[in-house]
């Protein structure tokens, strides 16, 4: 009997099937405990940027934990790592001066972001706006506040009641975006969040000009603009965060996963001076918010590490060359008979999505994940179905072509049920 609660999963399913053991991993492949190597599509949960096996982030862990493991950052307390990286990461930003607060992951940066969006308002003297916009297929986490702002409707059902004052956009049209504006009266609404790359909502990077015209509708009304970096920050993008490449000029970034790469869990806010400012000003008082890992010396001193691997093997620009490779190496793959499109062309961000009629199959994608494990390729579905393509951004051509011979093999290998 296996007593791990995963993660996303049907326990009825898994219980009877078993799980996948995941072993070791080196560069851009991972072995499950039986030995056997695969190519890992999604670098994990999109987090694994340098790669897997990288012995300089399992040294600066040693040293760190020999010195001092971990140390609180409440109050005036803090420990240089922390202090190192946050200087690392504002100076990494594309926020001038910004102030970071560290948190234990992406769902925390989300929830840190919306509780300070609304403080911020209280702290300028307008208590009333208080309302947080989310759009359509967003994902932003898993939290209450995180699931309340998104647009996945599956992941909220069956939880009652979630968190309120949240309106909800089309991912898509701004106008929808000035319409809630508008029907709720400016002076409601607190922050609008945005994924400069929709993800785990299925990989949709933004309609031409969407992001400039909601960054301009949101300064219009003077709503604070959060970019949900949690997928595209530190080089996914082709940048060390999408919100330069976009030019969004965000008042808040949300980050995580590829901050440490995932060797350690770790999650920041970046914070424009506009929004810092009133919480540092005579009178603020203190904020009452913060984790007990925010800061922690070890995961600070691996991101670190991981910033200096980034930056040394220069990363995101090559992310930015991924970008046309890995388009190119999966296009074929939009004549199959079962592919509906490939949406790829970001940064090192792609989906494979299945026509609707395959997918009317529900074992359909199920079997086709399963099919791409056969053929030496680890990916899951998204939202809509749709394979996920985020490898480490260490993949070269040939990596890029045994992907995509993976996924072909496995569509040409699995039909849905009649
Ligand atoms: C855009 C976005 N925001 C927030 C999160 C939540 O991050 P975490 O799972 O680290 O809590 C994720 C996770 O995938 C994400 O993709």
């Amino acid at each position: 009997m296996q007593h791990l609660w995963h993660a996303f999963a049907d326990m009825h399913t898994l219980d009877a099937s078993g799980p996948l053991v995941i072993a070791r991993g080196e560069g851009i492949h991972v072995w499950d405990a039986g030995g056997r190597r695969y190519l890992d599509a999604t670098a994990s949960l999109w987090y694994c940027n340098v790669g897997f096996g990288r012995d300089e982030l399992a040294d600066a862990a040693a040293e760190q934990l020999r010195t001092l493991a971990a140390y609180s950052t409440f109050g005036d307390l803090t420990n240089a790592p922390a202090e190192n990286l946050a200087d690392r990461v504002s100076a990494l930003s594309p926020v001038p001066d910004s102030r970071v607060f560290l948190t234990s992951g992406g769902s925390d940066s989300i929830d840190t972001a919306a509780k300070m969006a609304r403080r911020y308002w209280q702290l300028r003297g307008e208590p009333e706006r208080t309302i947080l916009v989310g759009r359509s297929r967003a994902y932003h986490g898993m939290h209450l506040g995180g699931t309340s702002l998104a647009g996945i409707e599956a992941n909220a059902e069956g939880h009652g009641t979630f968190v309120g004052e949240i309106a909800r956009v089309a991912w898509d049209d701004p106008d929808a975006l000035r319409a809630t504006i508008e029907e709720h009266g400016a002076g409601r609404i607190a922050a609008f969040f945005c994924e400069p790359v929709i993800g785990a909502g299925g990989v949709f990077a933004a309609p031409d000009g969407y992001l400039s015209e909601v960054r301009r509708i949101c300064r219009d009304h003077d709503v604070l603009f959060v970019a949900d970096e949690v997928i595209t920050g530190f080089g996914r993008a082709g940048e060390w965060f999408a919100s330069s490449r976009w030019d969004l000029d965000p008042d808040l970034i949300t980050c995580a996963k590829g901050i440490t790469s995932g060797y350690l869990p770790m999650g920041a806010v970046i914070a424009a001076p506009r929004v810092y400012e009133p919480f540092a000003a005579p009178g603020a008082g203190m904020w009452r918010h913060g984790y007990t890992y925010s800061g922690h010396a070890t995961v600070a001193a691996v991101a670190l590490a991981n910033i200096a691997i980034l930056e040394r093997e220069e990363l995101p620009a090559r992310a930015l060359q991924l970008e046309k490779q890995l388009e190119e190496s999966l296009a074929p793959l939009a004549d199959h008979e079962r592919v509906e499109e490939v949406r790829s062309g970001t940064g090192v961000l792609a989906a494979v999505q299945p026509t609707s009629a395959a997918l009317a199959d529900p074992s359909y994608a199920p079997r086709l994940v399963a099919a791409c494990r056969e053929a030496g390729v680890i990916t899951r579905t998204l939202a809509t179905g749709a394979l996920q393509v985020s490898p480490a951004l260490v993949i070269d051509q040939e990596g890029l072509e045994e992907l995509t011979a993976g996924i072909a093999a496995a569509l040409e290998r699995v039909a849905p049920a009649d």
